[in-house]
């Protein structure tokens, strides 16, 4: 366990402000809240989330009053407001497609790609520049090679992915922020993007070497038939929901181990174990702050009566500290078990990319550890929270033009 001033802490963020009364002023039993501005129940305890994320009465399932849009046709260019509309239809949501995916990410079908990560790690970390910031240096275009080789892209092809990555998330955080009018020059930038996505994902199923994605594209493809523009959904939803958390994973990560000079030495050293630096600081600091539901039919479960459509989030930070299920919930203590925290979700909201996010943000570590002369500087680790992920945006650092390893 780390005592030093400076080991990694519980990162600040926007605290959600709850109350400890339901919404007609009852108390409500301990790890329970109410949120008044969103109207949104909290959870805030191992023992409830527990039974939240089991719990058949509360879902994340498409709302069923949603009004749906007509779909592309296949000779269309899915227009943004369409392009959500197929990442609902064929999402990680899809009662047939989300178990075949799950099983192209399922432990044993990434675990082949470990090498391959920690390759491109030390390969980003050997080009470094002698100063600048890691989080555009490395972090992000470590995780965006990462996952384009896992998914099966040539490398030929990355860098004209990382550019529509970044077009895409520009409009993906527009539509979470309610914005839905978009620029002509982004509504042409983002048509542009899905053009190559679907070239790029075409190319991806019909190549003799297959990756598990492109194995389970295709195989879905020849039993329901194709239709590309569902894949090219697919692969930018996968893109959305790792790049960025696999990012601030291994910011996070670095902040844990780049701040406390015992902890670096003993990683060093041997001494102490990549996996569990990266496990325990994302418990401290998870990079999704919340798991989303809502009520489906009237139930008790978390000992109050809950609606249907009442809102239901599951505060994976709190729940990350509760001091019912984690010994000193706030100290750096690496080794702890994965049990103790829910930053990759649990049971059915369990994340889809767990297996390889881990692989990813261990291999980051074990790039950038490698290379001694590298000093980050954390006193300029920048970290954002929108209240539903956290982000990270700077962590400066210097070589040391002699190499040494101060
Ligand atoms: C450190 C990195 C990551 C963290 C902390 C993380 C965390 C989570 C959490 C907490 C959930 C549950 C959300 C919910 O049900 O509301 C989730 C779901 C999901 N994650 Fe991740 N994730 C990470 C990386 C990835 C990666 C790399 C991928 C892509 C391969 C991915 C794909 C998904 C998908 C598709 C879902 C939705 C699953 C479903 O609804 O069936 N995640 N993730």
């Amino acid at each position: 366990m780390s005592t030093e001033p400076g080991a990694a802490t519980v990162l600040p963020g926007e605290p959600l402000v709850t109350t400890g009364l339901g919404p007609t002023g009852e108390p409500l039993p301990p790890g329970l809240h109410w949120r008044p501005d969103t109207r949104q129940w909290v959870v805030r305890s191992h023992d409830l989330a527990d039974t939240v994320l089991r719990d058949p009465h509360i879902g994340t399932a498409l709302d069923p009053e949603r009004a749906g849009i007509p779909l592309p046709g296949v000779a269309d260019v899915p227009s943004v407001a369409q392009f959500f509309e197929l990442w609902y239809h064929r999402g990680a949501n899809h009662p047939t497609f989300s178990r075949a995916l799950r099983r192209a990410y399922a432990p044993s079908a990434v675990g082949e790609f470990v090498d391959a990560f920690v390759d491109l790690a030390t390969a980003r970390a050997a080009a470094l520049p002698p100063a600048g910031d890691l989080v555009a240096e490395f972090i992000e275009p470590f995780c965006l090679d990462g996952t384009f080789r896992l998914m099966g892209f040539p490398p030929s092809r990355w860098p004209a992915l990382a550019k529509i990555y970044k077009i895409v998330m520009y409009v993906i955080r527009a539509r979470f922020r309610g914005v839905l009018d978009l620029p002509e020059q982004t509504t042409a930038a983002f048509a542009a993007a899905m053009r190559y996505l679907r070239q790029t994902v075409e190319e991806l199923t019909a190549a003799p070497a297959a990756t598990p994605l492109a194995a389970c594209l295709r195989t879905y493809a020849e039993a329901e038939g194709p239709d590309p523009w569902a894949d090219v959904a697919t692969v930018a939803q996968l893109l959305a929901a790792g790049v960025p958390q696999v990012t601030t994973g291994i910011g996070v990560a670095c902040h844990a181990l780049y701040g406390d000079r015992a902890l670096l030495a003993s990683a060093r050293a041997g001494g102490i174990e990549l996996t569990d630096v990266a496990e325990e600081a994302m418990r401290l600091s998870p990079p999704f702050l919340g798991v989303y539901g809502w009520v489906t039919t009237d139930c008790d479960c978390l000992g109050v009566r809950l609606r249907p459509r009442d809102a239901v989030v599951v505060d994976i930070t709190a729940v990350n500290l509760d001091p019912d299920r984690v010994p000193e919930p706030t100290s750096f203590c690496p080794g702890r078990s994965r049990s103790v925290n829910i930053t990759f979700g649990k049971g059915a909201h369990y994340c889809l990319g767990a297996a390889s996010a881990r692989m990813q943000v261990v291999a980051g570590l074990a790039g950038l550890v490698g290379r001694r002369d590298v000093h980050p500087d954390v006193s300029g680790f920048r970290v954002t929270d929108d209240g539903f992920a956290r982000a990270v945006h700077a962590l400066p650092y210097r070589m040391d033009v002699t190499g040494g390893d101060r």
